[in-house]
């Protein structure tokens, strides 16, 4: 068999055999194809598609090129979440934690900033001295002794996706359906679960526009992911708006601190937060039922063994020990914080959420280039919800900025985002559907 053989084929709109995917992902892995080649490949994918059964190949070749982790003396059910990406979107740094303290192990693989969307990871480096490359033993030795661990794509876990995915990135290949499912699922199916639960987002601030794209990337994940022998499920949930009250990095962890605090009840994000530990905790078997989850989740947060978990998880991976009680000296703060003043009074009815992540990145938040260095002091905090009544000039958010200039320049841009109305909107729910 030759690789251009396997393209031939594809191209053709043929179905390759698990057997032809896994000779192509092998020379892949083991760095034997030219970028010529692995482009042809990603691009005939693109147009060809593939099957779910190819899709299953792809992801179980992909999740082999590496080491695939196992768990055997955690003595817990092993079990994670992976969210498509949004804006404001802090819910692992929670959910991992509440999870933790309810009985799972949580070997989170995240991921960096992508596009106009934060990363766990670049949220996380706000932590002084928070390792997301830590060593397999003290990875181990993470979720063994606090429940969880939240850390990066190690170069021994699915290599082929880090190659492929580099290649799709700069062949326009990004957003085929098989490519995406195949990327995330050998990743997370490499950390060595027993469950997973996704959140596939849907909205303006959302790789996904439209329900009906969403709906069909939820389906291929869940259905890839059960039938390469991992209970999966997906939640659709809202990323019409930021999800959190702020948008950043240090500025998401100072989200995570006060929710993990109890400050954050009544929100959309406690929703989605709750709604989520509660599918976890049901597909490990640890309770019976979504409220018997939901209430579970409420109890670790209330009591603050979920906050606990998360400070032994930072302090484990080379945090602060006293992180959770003195944020504040840890947490470096942006030197200029603006309001982000409404342009007319009446009830904040839309926002162009995409354009408030790409505002995130031109305060330094986010990467232009790979090599780019973050400023994880910028953002936005205290950002307002739809449906909230605002007079003229009320900030809406306010704005971190490393410069005064530039943040004032950015605030005029972000007060333009908004749509304001003189009609209360309806209350949109933030959970969509479920597959
Ligand atoms: N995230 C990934 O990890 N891979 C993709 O292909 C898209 C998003």
């Amino acid at each position: 068999m030759l690789p251009q053989d396997v393209i031939l084929r594809k191209r053709n709109g043929d179905s390759l055999s698990p057997e032809e995917i896994a000779f192509f992902i092998g020379k892949l892995a083991r760095d034997e194809l030219s970028e010529g080649q692995i482009g042809a490949f990603a691009m005939a994918v693109w147009f060809s598609g593939m099957s779910r059964a190819e899709t299953v190949a792809l992801t179980l070749a992909m999740r082999d090129s590496g080491d695939v982790l196992s768990w055997p003396d955690v003595g817990r059910p092993v079990a994670d979440k992976h969210s498509t990406g949004g804006v404001g979107d802090n819910v692992s740094l929670m959910l991992a934690p509440i999870a933790a303290a309810c009985g799972l192990a949580v070997p989170m693989i995240s991921g960096r900033g992508l596009g106009h969307t934060g990363g766990t990871l670049d949220k996380l480096e706000s932590i002084p001295g928070y390792r997301i490359m830590p060593d397999e033993a003290l990875f181990r030795k993470t979720v063994a002794e606090t429940g969880c661990a939240i850390i990066g794509q190690t170069a021994a876990l699915a290599p082929a996706d880090k190659r492929l995915y580099a290649v799709r990135d700069v062949t326009a290949t990004v957003d085929s359906v098989p490519l995406i499912t195949a990327s995330i699922l050998s990743k997370k199916l490499a950390a060595g679960l027993g469950s997973l639960v996704l959140d596939v987002k849907v909205g303006n601030g959302s790789f996904m526009q439209s329900r009906e794209e969403a709906e069909t990337l939820a389906r291929s994940l869940v259905e890839v992911a059960n039938g390469a022998g991992v209970k999966t499920s997906a939640l659709l949930t809202d990323m019409s708006e930021p999800l959190a009250d702020a948008a950043g990095n240090g500025v998401e962890i100072r989200n995570c601190l006060a929710f993990l605090r109890g400050e954050k009840k009544g929100t959309r994000l406690e929703r989605v937060v709750l709604a989520f530990a509660a599918d976890m905790l049901i597909a490990s078997g640890l309770v019976c039922s979504l409220e018997e989850g939901s209430q579970k989740a409420e109890a670790v947060l209330a009591g603050g063994q979920a906050a606990e978990h998360f400070a032994r998880m930072v302090h484990f991976l080379g945090g602060p020990s006293d992180f959770l009680e003195r944020p504040d000296a840890h947490l470096a703060k942006a030197p200029f914080v603006i309001p982000v003043k409404a342009q007319q009074s009446g009830y904040l009815s839309g926002v162009e959420t995409r354009a408030l992540g790409m505002a995130v990145i031109e305060l330094g938040g986010g990467r232009v280039r790979p090599e780019d260095v973050i400023d994880h002091r910028t953002g936005f905090s205290d950002i307002k919800p739809l449906g909230s009544f605002v007079e003229k000039g009320e900030p809406i958010a306010m704005l971190h900025a490393a410069a005064e200039g530039l943040g004032q320049q950015v605030a005029d841009k972000v007060s333009g985002l908004y749509r304001i109305s003189q009609e209360k909107p309806e209350e949109q729910p933030v959970i969509l559907g479920r597959i």
